[in-house]
């Protein structure tokens, strides 16, 4: 008899054999998208060497978002450290924090004016010392964001380098500009910054341009100066002395252009025939000012780095997480190769890159067995579902869709990436222009900001359903609030049995299943509709996973679906 299964959107948690034969009718009540199956099998179990990494469940804080302590409408330190037990309670071995760094905030924190000292709008060393004893005692890891592609243009190095002091002189890529035909000075080459408009600025002391792939207060350090590299790696070593488990290199592509050639000009990239507006960045190709071969280099010496610390400091791995955001081919190069470590995990942006809400079964089939089939022997997979600087799944990929985008990440196998807000289902909130504070939003016009604004995904975190969800006692907050955190809060959903927060749980706790951390993956599309993921592992129990992506009744027949199916009991 073959098993089958008939599915209006069916949503089942932690559902072992027993609750699953008697839960049956309750599953396909519920609203929703996915079903989850355990299988018993026989045979013996497999052992496990895995470092502390390899399965664990990332979780991203925005900490200007996260909570504040102070009432001025921006998260802080203290409040991180206060809600630590959140972090636990929904299962989380590691949190990334974005830069907490000292900076002018011209891209909110991303533009770091001294990299080894805590801004004071989110604390101090003893509070992030603080952070850090609870976060221990806990067993919660704490991961920095490592910024190593520019600095503040309010950074000590960038002002003596404006000075043309020798020490700095060459930090950053300073060009004299060209004299265009009709006389006046103009940038090198048409270069343009991810946040528009032309890549290089003047400046009036040193008079010379220098190069900002981003905005003109986040200059470019130059990484063929090794004094640069060597400050950098210091920035590494630093923080890891003091505890924390590991970094997130941002912006990765961007960490090497093409070098100067004999004439002390750099070459113009090449137009992207399908983009008309010549300020967007997507106007050109970048094939000067990205991937280029050296910044694999540098990441493989930053690993390195973390290994001589290893063994200096003994426990466990330190770890590096890169935000690539490159062809896939690319980006396997930074897990490394058999001579030289890469990083432990190179985000995975293809779900986030190519899912909308009208991708079928056949498209996430083929978006997750890409990276399966692509990576290195012997690495690990890794699952990023949001960030701060997209749209929020809720948003991206449909309300409706939360629970299975969730199910998704936390079973299959490897590292899962959550961003916060995410396990309550909080979604993007529209924000007006003239409310837009992202440089991004802001650098461009009323008429085309709302497609570029970071802002929306970055509102505060609801933690309940009172002044201001619980994110402040003050009376602002740094960007509006959702109108919906009433309904979407920790509080709340706590408790509500399917809430998102507790499908997200019930999800979480089944990660220590030796199957989820161990075994094998089979991912297809069953139909258009119906994505199945079997997990199996000799010995232990088999796992499958169907997610209903669209809206319509289905029949499955699981046997027929995935081969070797243990019996259901
Ligand atoms: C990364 C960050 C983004 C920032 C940019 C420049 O992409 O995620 O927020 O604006 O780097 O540092």
């Amino acid at each position: 008899m073959p098993t089958r299964f008939i599915y209006k959107s069916a949503i089942c948690g932690n559902i072992t054999p027993q609750y699953c034969a008697q839960s049956k009718q309750t599953m396909l009540n519920f609203l929703n998208v996915l079903a989850l199956f355990a299988l018993l099998s026989a045979a013996a179990g497999a052992a496990t060497g895995q470092a502390w990494w390899e399965t664990a469940s990332f979780y991203q804080i925005y900490p200007r978002s996260f909570k504040d302590s102070d009432g001025n409408g921006i998260g802080d330190l203290k409040c991180i450290t206060q809600q630590l037990p959140y972090l636990k309670e929904i299962g989380i071995d590691a949190t990334w924090l974005s830069p907490i760094f000292t900076s002018p905030m011209a891209d909110f924190g991303y533009d770091v004016s001294n990299f080894t000292e805590i801004d004071k709008l989110y604390g101090t060393l003893e509070d992030f010392q603080e952070l850090l004893a609870k976060a221990n005692q806990l067993g919660v890891r704490i991961i920095f964001d490592f910024v190593p592609n520019h600095s503040s243009d309010e950074c000590e190095w960038f002002i003596k380098s404006v000075k043309s002091d020798p020490e700095y002189k060459d930090f950053y890529i300073w060009h004299p500009g060209k004299i265009s035909e009709n006389g006046t000075r103009v940038p090198p080459n048409n270069w343009i910054s991810n946040f528009r408009g032309s890549a290089w600025t003047w400046n009036e002391d040193r008079e010379e341009v220098y190069l900002h792939q981003f905005h003109a207060k986040q200059p470019d350090l130059i990484y063929n100066n090794p004094k640069v590299r060597e400050l950098m790696k210091d920035v590494l070593r630093y923080w890891v002395r003091l505890g924390v488990a590991g970094f997130r290199i941002d912006a990765v592509p961007h960490i090497y252009e093409v070098a100067v050639d004999a004439d002390g000009n750099y070459p113009d990239e090449p137009r992207n025939p399908e983009v008309d507006n010549p300020e967007s960045y997507l106007y050109l190709e970048h094939i000067y000012t990205r991937d280029q071969p050296e910044t694999l280099e540098v990441v493989f010496e930053f690993r390195q780095v973390l290994k001589e610390l290893d063994e200096e400091l003994g426990g466990d791995e330190h770890i590096l997480m890169a935000e690539i955001c490159s062809s896939i081919d690319v980006e396997m190069q930074y897990y490394g190769n058999t001579t030289t470590d890469g990083v432990q995990i190179p985000f995975n942006f293809e779900l986030l890159n190519y899912l909308d809400q009208d991708s079928n079964g056949y498209l996430y089939s083929e978006v997750i067995n890409k990276w399966l089939d692509s990576m290195p022997e012997g690495r690990v997979a890794n699952w990023v579902l949001g960030n701060h600087d997209q749209s929020r799944i809720g948003t991206r990929l449909g309300a409706d869709r939360i629970d299975l985008i969730n199910l998704l990440l936390k079973t299959l196998p490897g590292v899962s990436v959550t961003y916060q807000g995410e396990e309550i289902g909080m979604t993007d909130v529209w924000i007006s222009w003239e409310d837009t504070v992202d440089p991004q939003g802001c650098q461009s016009n009323p008429e085309e900001y709302q497609s570029l604004s970071r802002d929306p995904p970055r509102t505060p975190f609801h933690w309940n359903d009172g002044h201001k969800a619980g994110f402040t006692e003050g009376n602002t907050t740094w960007l509006p609030l959702a109108e919906d955190y009433r309904l979407v809060n920790v509080k709340r959903e706590r408790g509500i049995a399917y809430s998102h927060l507790n499908v997200y749980k019930r999800l979480q706790d089944l990660r220590v299943e030796k199957t989820l951390r161990d075994g094998e993956t089979e991912v297809k599309a069953i139909n258009a509709n119906i994505l199945g993921i079997k997990r199996y592992l000799t010995g232990e129990r088999t796992f499958v996973v169907l997610l209903n992506i669209n809206n319509a009744f289905e029949t499955i027949d699981l046997n027929a679906t995935f081969n070797d199916l243990p019996n259901v009991l």
